[in-house]
């Protein structure tokens, strides 16, 4: 899509983190932007930031876990706003920990917010897509969905649920002529929103900057770009996965630190206790042990 001027953007957990940011790249477009979230006070305070910029902007709670939420959340947007081009499937949520010290009902949450809650989304704006003349989908992925991630199970396994979703809804659109849909899979590391406050970086990667990350997911859909896996090694670990024996990634892994990354989350909510918002780089954090 290589205009966004005028598009109508959705982007579902947009009230704060790398939702509120890609909003703000994509009005930087001059796209008008429509932000959808379960956290009904944040979006009015993402809703009010937003238009003291100068944004177009309309703000909507859903529950993406709720597809009556999902289908007002359609009726209102197609009666205020008009339909949609851009549909950024980006709320989501983890739990970390032991898997067994992680309650089941965290676990199943897990599953409902990042898959079940994505899928039907697509399934309710989909063929609104397709009715556009040029529209594109967009899913917020992990790199810790092409990787087993210790501590942080059902995340990883979402994320890769996530990744077959958007490759398998891309391959069926192109089969059944709509090219004009396009797709972006958006695969990052760690992010500084919160949401991993407490997990390290693993070594030879840095936690991602969320205006950086949203500015290149941007991009990436002004271009029509497929994937965008950041920062640099994480373009690295697919191959490595695939190529190297099982034993040697796992043991590289560990070098790395890429299975002990989640031992020390904390999460959202825990941030306002320390001096730092985001994750711990593990050379801060090997100095404070
Ligand atoms: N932060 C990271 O390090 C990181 C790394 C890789 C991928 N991601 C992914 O990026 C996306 C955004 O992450 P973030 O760091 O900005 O998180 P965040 O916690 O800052 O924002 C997530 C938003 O989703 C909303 N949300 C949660 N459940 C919802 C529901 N049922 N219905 C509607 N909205 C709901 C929350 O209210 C919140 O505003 C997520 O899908 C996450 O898995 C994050």
């Amino acid at each position: 899509m290589s205009r966004l001027e005028g598009k109508r953007v959705l982007i579902t957990g947009g009230a704060q983190g790398i939702g509120f940011e890609m909003a703000i790249k994509f009005a930087d477009r001059g796209a008008q932007i429509v932000i959808a979230d379960i956290d009904d006070e944040r979006l009015g305070q993402a809703k009010a930031e937003l238009a003291a910029r100068g944004v177009v902007v309309s703000g909507f709670q859903v529950d993406v876990t709720n597809p009556a939420s999902i289908a007002s959340l359609r009726a209102q947007i197609a009666a205020e706003v008009g339909p949609i081009d851009v549909l950024v499937n980006n709320a989501g949520v983890v739990f970390g920990g032991p898997f067994t010290k992680v309650s089941l009902d965290d676990h199943f949450k897990t599953y409902e917010v990042n898959v079940l809650g994505l899928v039907a989304m697509t399934h309710a704006f989909l063929d609104d897509l397709v009715a556009r003349p040029e529209a594109h989908l967009v899913h917020i992925a992990s790199a810790s969905g092409f990787i087993g991630l210790p501590y942080g199970s059902s995340y990883a396994s979402s994320k890769w649920a996530v990744i077959g979703f958007g490759e398998s809804i891309r391959a069926e659109l192109n089969l059944e002529g709509h090219e004009h849909v396009h797709h972006t899979i958006v695969c990052p590391s760690y992010i500084g929103t919160g949401m991993f406050h407490g997990a390290e970086a693993p070594k030879a990667t840095n936690i991602l900057e969320p205006a950086e990350l949203a500015e290149k997911v941007v991009h990436a859909v002004e271009r029509n770009k497929i994937h965008v896996l950041e920062p640099f090694m994480v373009k690295l670990t697919p191959i490595l996965r695939d190529l190297l024996p099982t034993a040697l990634y796992d043991r590289m892994a560990h070098l790395f630190g890429a299975d002990t990354s989640m031992a020390h989350w904390t999460g959202r909510g825990s941030e306002e206790q320390t001096d730092e918002s985001q994750p711990a780089t593990r050379d801060q954090s090997e100095a404070e042990r």
